[in-house]
């Protein structure tokens, strides 16, 4: 029985919902431990298209326990319209679910003062998905946050967000806004405490009795890499922990019982909103790429920017993670390309840097060094075996593990499940793939 980490190597939406829906049914709880509705998984199930933003993509497997750690964010609303939108597609029970008492919540306000804060830093604006996430981390900081737990108590409630709106209205009437009357924000939380209370529990706590008595959990993270608060491209980041250990500090589950951090990677790159971006393609060939990958943005719609791999940023985002196996997906939207360019360098200031750096005044400037592969002409839409991969994919997939200290152990090809071929023997035992396979 294992414990993993699934998180994103790049600036999210590698397909992580696709991965975590896949290897689901190896374990009993799938948790998410940072970020809010501001993701965006998406998960195919016959031809079924399922985007989920809060409730862990654990959640298409009959029985499978979804947590939601306290390192999260959650807006009340997007929990239960997300609840309600599924329900129309999927049969699981309410207590499948549960939210961390110490999870903080986000209010209307927090998407009132992150829209003041953008429109304030206009063109070095970061670009967010204005969702609050932000602001509402801010709030956690500061140690003036709301947190699921104080719904089961009113007038701890009303106390609460009767001094925060308060707070709040000082700057949104500032920036010109409509204050928000602090009574009718109350009245609404109070009714989200009605639905959102039978699923209010003790992460933690649950979460390592599971792994005592010997089940699994499977670690979801949202973001990605160089999207994270500390080890991102800062201040173009996420306000929240997206790498490894924000797994332990998002759920209250010690390092120790985690067993292995799998990256996921797709095989060129993608960012959605501000930041620096050194493989950028900002050429027809980036659309294309962006159109046959269908990279808009599962949140936001809006269109993500592309370009090629880049093994300085991966070989970085495997350190900080811990990462020693790697998921690829994505490489059938590269099918056809006579070569493809990686970047395996950046040249800044007449020499090459031997480390990533985070600083986008110091990424806007290098200059990538692109290094040429063999395109693949067979798509490796349809093939099911690793054997079966053309020999350019398994020499573009070596050329990059040769720098990056780690080895995809798993290739995606596609949408849906079954486009998924597993490298058994570098995986090492670490996933039932019996169980994977039979609920394909
Ligand atoms: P996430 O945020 O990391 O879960 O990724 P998103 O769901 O935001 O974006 C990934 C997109 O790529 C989704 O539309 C997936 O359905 C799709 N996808 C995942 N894996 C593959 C793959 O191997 N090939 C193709 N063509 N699409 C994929
Ligand atoms: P998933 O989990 C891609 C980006 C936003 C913006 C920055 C900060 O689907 O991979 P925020 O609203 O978090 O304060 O915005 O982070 N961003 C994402 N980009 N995938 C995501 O999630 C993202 N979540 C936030 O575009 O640049
Ligand atoms: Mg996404």
């Amino acid at each position: 029985m294992s414990n993993i980490v699934v998180l994103g190597t790049q600036w999210g939406d590698e397909g992580k919902g696709k991965i975590v829906d896949l290897l689901s049914p190896a374990f009993d709880a799938v948790a998410r431990y940072q970020g809010g509705h501001n993701a965006g998984h998406t998960v195919y199930r016959n031809g079924t298209k399922v985007v989920l933003h809060l409730i862990p993509s654990g959640i298409l497997r009959p029985g499978t326990l979804c947590v939601i750690g306290n390192g999260v964010v959650l807006d009340p609303r997007a929990f239960l319209d997300e609840l309600a939108a599924l329900r129309k597609v999927v049969d699981f029970r309410d207590e499948q679910i549960v939210i961390s008492r110490h999870t903080h919540l986000i209010l209307p306000y927090h998407r009132l003062v992150e829209r003041i804060s953008e429109d304030t830093l206009g063109e070095r604006k970061i670009g967010t998905t204005c969702r609050g996430i932000g602001p509402a981390y801010e709030d956690k900081a500061a140690r003036r946050g709301i947190r699921a737990g104080d719904l089961l108590d009113l007038a701890v409630l009303e106390d609460k967000i009767r001094q925060n709106t308060a707070e709040k209205n000082a700057l949104i009437v500032r920036a010109g806004l409509e204050p928000l009357d602090p009574r009718a924000v109350f009245e609404e939380f109070a009714g989200y405490a009605e639905s959102l209370r039978r699923f209010i529990g003790d992460a933690s706590r649950l979460l390592n009795a599971e792994i005592k008595a010997g089940r699994s959990v499977l670690f979801e993270g949202a973001q990605g890499t160089l999207l994270d608060m500390d080890h991102g491209t800062y201040p173009y980041v996420t306000s929240s922990s997206s790498t490894a250990g924000g797994a332990c500090t998002g759920l209250g589950v010690g390092p120790t019982r985690i067993d292995a951090v799998l990256g996921v990677a797709k095989a060129y790159t993608t960012r959605v909103g501000a930041g620096p971006f050194p493989t950028e393609l900002r050429d027809e060939l980036g659309k294309a790429i962006g159109k046959k990958g269908d990279e808009f943005g599962a949140t936001t719609g809006r269109a993500r920017r592309c370009g090629w791999f880049d093994t300085v940023a991966m070989a970085y985002a495997c350190r900080v993670n811990g990462i020693d196996r790697l998921v690829m997906t994505k490489p059938d939207v590269l099918d056809g390309l006579a070569e493809i360019p990686v970047c395996t360098g950046y040249l800044y200031k007449g020499s090459l840097l031997d480390e990533f750096p985070t600083e986008p005044w110091i990424l806007e400037k290098v200059q990538p060094r692109l290094e040429t592969r063999p395109g693949w002409k067979l798509p490796v839409h349809e093939i099911r075996d690793w054997e079966a991969l053309p020999p350019a994919f398994l020499d573009y997939v070596k050329f990059l593990e040769d720098r990056v200290e780690a080895r995809f152990a798993v290739v995606s090809t596609g949408v849906e499940r079954r486009d998924t071929i597993f490298n058994d023997g570098r995986l090492g035992g670490l996933l039932d793939l019996a169980k994977i396979r039979a609920a394909v």
